[in-house]
């Protein structure tokens, strides 16, 4: 892909059951298709990721708090990379029912390393409304989640709802609009 063809945007996900697949379709439909390259970080060298200056990141908690084995293949990878003049958004997807203890967490350990990284990260969330007991995905005074907070487990019928609100605050975090 040349600099011309590529979109403003790329969203790098990975997904063992398709869940933060399927929603990060729905993330990028609401941008607008042309706006997001979208990328299967199973299939993309994350490295990609230094060719655009607006980046979303999609992270599933798997196995009591873990990173999602896409995700923890490439973690060391990661170092390697400068982020300085990345503006990243996160969503995670996680189960607030099943896993409560760990609600998200793999988001947390991308945001703290992003932040290591030299990223400036937008698309915090507010926590309200969700019923979980602990998540290591909340900024410090532990109001915000620090990306999308999704649960298509328990509340799939709000994810559509979340998805559009969180799209207009990152566009216009990203100033996109
Ligand atoms: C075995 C198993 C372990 C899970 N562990 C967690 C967890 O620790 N924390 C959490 O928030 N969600 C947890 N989940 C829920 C997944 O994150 C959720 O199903 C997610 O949508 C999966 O996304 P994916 O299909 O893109 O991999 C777990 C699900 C399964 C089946």
């Amino acid at each position: 892909m040349t600099d011309t063809e590529r979109a403003p945007i790329a969203l790098f996900y990975g997904s063992s059951t398709c869940y933060t697949e399927m929603a990060g379709e729905k993330i990028r439909q609401q941008i607008g298709s042309e706006r997001v390259d979208f990328f299967n970080i199973s299939e993309e060298p994350i490295a990609t990721a230094l060719y655009y200056d607006c980046l979303i990141m999609g992270i599933p908690t798997w196995d009591y708090g873990e990173l999602q084995e896409d995700w923890e293949e490439i973690w060391d990878e990661l170092d390697d990379l400068d982020f300085s003049d990345k503006t990243v958004a996160l969503y995670g997807m996680g189960d607030q029912i099943g896993y409560p203890e760990w609600f998200l967490d793999a988001m947390g350990y991308l945001y703290h390393k992003l932040i290591k990284l030299g990223a400036t990260v937008v698309g915090l969330w507010p926590n309200e409304g969700y019923q979980f007991e602990q998540s290591k995905a909340l900024n410090e005074d532990q109001t915000l989640f620090v990306g999308l907070a999704l649960d298509d487990e328990n509340e799939f019928e709000k994810s559509d709802q979340r998805i559009a609100s969180w799209c207009a605050q990152i566009l216009n975090e990203f100033g996109l609009e």
